[in-house]
């Protein structure tokens, strides 16, 4: 057992960096406690920035806590100070100013950065992408003029940008390389859903087609058809920030491989929130949980570890979009898998059970957040109500719990 940590240092000062400290000082830690963030400003929740932000001009971002309460939990922030090096002998990292940070607890919070699309590297065009709080208020100012906006990916950014530019009257096209919306993670039924939502608002979709190259205006895409643009938005998905990982010496192309503790392969250096690759029960595989509710609980649980108090943490990823008026929430996986559907499509509130044989091992809720709470808590106790229970409208789910 080494011994307590003196010396915390958080790499990254987002939502996970951010509930990790609290959580420390929460769990009574006394120690030094630094945090690192590339961002000039004090750690803030995302799902807020493709969501109410992009809808009403006075939405302020979410800060978890402003930067003067974090002085008041003895956190010392730093902003605007990228990690950009990282000694695991002497135990220190480094920020782009030439600081050096000792520590004897590393905490790696620096979560993932928009997928670029090269096509659209130095064109002519007006290209933006949607991760930060900068990001939110460019897109904001950019939907008023009602302009022609093209959005490459069909996933949850594109999707929720769409929405925002489709009220404000602005002509929308979503590119999307496959056939259909929301692949990655949705079945048909919902994809289907979604898009006819969308184009009841008017937004148009290209699905099985790429951006191939751009024109004097706008894009041309695989298909040799062109599109005219006044803005491109780019959500084509993200990937880790590896740097401090890479310096460590840990593979990091698909994450940051982590325990149920959160630690990696390097003494002293844990892992949470998106970049952490970590065994999903549900996906039987090691993924990336990029949700808010990873980044946050994760963290939590990391940071448990971390001051020597064991505590696995297995949470099923879960998360949520909002559409218009449809709220849809997603826990667990939802592909390569059963279906079963309770309630009806066409009411437009319904959910979805995905099951590998007799496990429950994701489900899906439109409009129907009371019963996705029950199925989280079906799905993360492991239960395995029958099947027949299952497709009975009937059935209620808290007897799965008993
Ligand atoms: N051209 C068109 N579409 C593409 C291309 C491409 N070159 N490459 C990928 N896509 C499509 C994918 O098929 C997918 O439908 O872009 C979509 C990206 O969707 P996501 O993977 O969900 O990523 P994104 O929407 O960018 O969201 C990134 O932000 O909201 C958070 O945590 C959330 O993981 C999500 C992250």
């Amino acid at each position: 057992m080494s011994a307590p940590p003196r010396h915390i240092v958080i790499a990254g000062a987002g939502q996970a960096g951010g509930r990790a400290a609290e959580a420390l000082r929460a769990r009574g830690f006394a120690g030094a406690i630094t945090m690192l963030g590339d961002e000039p400003h004090p750690p803030y929740e995302r799902p807020q920035l493709s969501k109410d932000m992009l809808a009403a001009a006075d939405k302020p971002v979410a800060y978890i806590k402003q930067a003067s309460a974090w002085n008041d939990l003895d956190v010392k922030l730093e902003t605007s100070a990228p990690v950009t090096d990282c000694d695991a002998g002497r135990r220190t990292v480094a920020t782009a100013d030439g600081r050096v940070f000792a520590f004897d607890r590393l905490l790696v919070a620096t979560g993932t950065r928009p997928r670029r699309l090269a096509q659209l590297e130095s064109c002519g065009l007006e290209v933006q992408y949607l991760r930060n709080v900068e990001d939110a208020l460019r897109f904001r100012q950019s939907i008023q003029g009602k302009a022609r906006i093209v959005i490459v990916g069909g996933g949850v950014i594109g999707l929720e940008a769409a929405c925002a530019a489709a009220k404000h009257g602005c002509q929308v096209t979503v590119i999307e390389s496959e056939q259909r919306l929301l692949a990655r993670a949705f079945p048909a039924v919902v994809s289907d859903l979604v898009a006819a939502k969308h184009r009841s608002h008017d937004v148009t979709f290209r699905l099985g087609a790429t951006v191939s190259g751009t024109t004097p205006n706008g894009l041309r895409l695989s298909d040799g058809t062109e599109i005219a643009a006044d803005l491109v938005l780019v959500g084509i998905g993200v990937e880790p920030v590896a740097t401090v990982a890479e310096r460590l010496g840990l593979p990091a192309a698909g994450g940051i491989a982590v325990d149920s503790c959160g630690r990696t392969a390097a003494p002293e250096v844990f892992c949470a929130g998106d970049a952490a690759l970590q065994w999903s029960r549900c996906h039987g595989r090691a993924i990336r949980v990029e949700t808010w509710a990873n980044a946050q609980n994760q963290a939590i649980a990391v940071a448990a570890n971390m001051i020597g108090e064991p505590r696995d943490y297995n949470d099923p990823p879960w998360f949520w979009t909002d559409q218009y008026d449809l709220n849809i929430q997603v826990a667990g996986d939802m592909l390569d898998s059963d279906h079963i559907l309770r309630g009806d499509v066409a009411s437009g509130k319904f959910s979805v059970i995905a099951m590998r044989g007799s496990d429950i091992v994701g489900a899906l809720s439109v409009n129907s957040a009371k019963e996705m709470a029950m199925l989280r808590r079906v799905i993360a106790a492991a239960r395995r109500p029958a099947r027949s229970d299952l497709e009975s409208p009937a059935y209620d789910l808290r007897a799965a719990l008993k």
